[in-house]
């Protein structure tokens, strides 16, 4: 057989085994699976002795030059699939807005022609329900057909046009259930959030950018989780509760699903790794992102739960901004950016703060960044896992080797990292998305427009 690359002599690791072997590759599939694979004169090799394989990551959750918060997110369909790469990630979803009146495919063919030439890794989108009609409804089976099984709604966002109220969530999960679709929901509670907000404004050079966690407490995520979780048990659509950062959350999920609830949900690496102290330095702005970062026991809670099973998923929410863009709050905590650089930091964050310390295997780790997202968004086994006949995405990620991490000497395009000065082992040696190296030693190597929309099939589970 031959084969136009061979990764020699790694420890070859899934979600359910690790073994040495060669991974032979023709084309953009993995080819073969085995002991001393016989490389042809012209064959590439790629050395991963003492090294892991990994299946390249997934990121479910990426906002690409969106516009957000009176500005644009930084990194955009290039500089944030450079960072992908460079991080491990060979796969990306990101969302396309309902275009007004226009329906849902109009947001999504505009979103396809902005990344298409732009994309360095593969990507799907997630279609973003603002404005529940019939007409949306009756549009889900064609964009469940186009290869876009997933639709999220925001509970909050109303001063941007992106809320939906309980009687959109509701008719939404009962329209996806007929699709075997899935509703995506960002959960927190506008109405009450509002008091909170009005009552720190008040004060707000006083709290800084404190304010931004004092007026958003934990109750004000579960007590949208609960509402959420109540539609997906009465209607039995398949609902994903994004970005969850609270303890209250992983609770209300497991009691969910151990009642049969069809509810599955990510969290985030700044809710693992950090906690909302980061707010009182002086600059807390920077790490303002929404839902917000809580207390240690909700990261520990959170962690927990990625062990136990009722959070499946890590996702990075990223939605990069600036100093510059960040610098827009002039003192007033309504007015920062929300969110954070992650895609690049994804896999190291969860190998050395999971893996490393012991909270759980590689094996693990892989099903949380790798196979459950392809699983459960309609990638798999396209991707998400190393087998004959997958998309030949991979890390090669020497275990030795750490870096401290520093924004200068990443893709992505902030100068700031929530992680900076963090030692993270974990970040690839080498990255292949679809056969083609695409990084080296943390820098971007591929080509632009490499990058592919891959169409998901429905009904994903895990
Ligand atoms: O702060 C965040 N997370 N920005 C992106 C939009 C969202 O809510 O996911
Ligand atoms: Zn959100
Ligand atoms: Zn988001």
């Amino acid at each position: 057989m031959s084969f136009d690359t061979v990764v020699k002599g790694g420890t070859v690791v899934t979600a359910s085994d690790s073994f040495v072997a060669d991974v032979g590759i023709t084309g953009e599939k993995i080819v073969a699976l085995g002991q001393d694979l016989d490389p042809l004169n012209g064959t590439r090799i790629i050395d991963a002795k003492g090294k892991f394989v990994l299946p390249g990551s997934i990121d479910v959750h990426v906002h690409l030059e969106l516009p957000f918060c009176g500005t644009v997110s930084a990194d955009d369909f290039t500089t944030g699939t450079k960072a992908a790469a460079a991080g491990g990630v060979t796969t990306l979803i990101d969302f396309a807005t309902q275009d007004a009146d226009k329906g849902l495919m109009e947001g999504i063919r505009n979103r396809m022609a902005a990344a298409e030439p732009k994309v360095c890794v593969d990507y799907s989108l997630h279609s973003i329900i603002t404005k529940w009609s019939d007409e949306i409804a009756a549009e889900l089976p064609d964009v469940i057909e186009f290869g876009i099984p997933s639709f999220k709604m925001f509970m909050i966002y109303k001063r941007e046009g992106w809320q939906s109220d309980d009687a959109a969530l509701y008719s939404a999960l009962a329209t996806a259930k007929d699709y075997d679709g899935m509703i995506m929901v960002h959960a927190e509670s506008e109405g009450v959030l509002n008091v909170l907000i009005d009552k720190y404004l008040k004060d707000k050079e006083k709290w800084g950018a404190y304010a931004h966690t004092l007026s958003r407490p934990s109750f004000t995520e579960s007590e949208a989780i609960q509402r959420a979780i109540k539609w997906s048990e009465v209607t039995g659509g398949h609902l994903y509760v994004v970005h969850m950062s609270t303890g209250e959350g992983a609770d209300l999920v497991k009691a969910a699903k151990e009642n049969g609830v069809p509810v599955d949900c990510e969290t985030c690496p700044q809710y693992l790794l950090l906690n909302d102290e980061v707010f009182k330095g002086p600059e807390g702005h920077l790490y303002a992102t929404c839902p917000q970062i809580k207390k240690p026991h909700d990261s520990e809670r959170l962690w927990k739960g990625l062990v136990d099973g009722e959070v499946p998923i890590v996702a990075t929410d990223t939605c990069t901004f600036d100093k510059t863009q960040k610098a827009m709050w002039e003192g007033d905590f309504t007015r920062i950016p929300f969110g954070m650089p992650g895609v690049e930091t994804l896999l190291p964050s969860i190998f050395t703060f999971g893996y490393r310390e012991k909270k759980f295997s590689l094996n693990h780790l892989v099903s949380l960044i790798a196979t459950h997202p392809a699983k459960l968004f309609g990638l798999y086994p396209q991707k998400g896992t190393i087998a004959v006949g997958a998309d030949a995405d991979l890390a090669i990620i020497d275990p030795e080797k750490s870096r401290t991490i520093d924004y200068r000497q990443m893709e992505t395009n902030c100068d700031w990292s929530p992680y900076q000065g963090m030692e993270m082992y974990g970040f690839p040696d080498v990255t292949l998305s679809r056969g083609a190296v695409v990084a080296k030693d943390g820098k971007f190597v591929g080509k632009l427009g490499h990058g592919r929309f891959v169409k998901r099939t429905r009904g994903g589970s895990l």
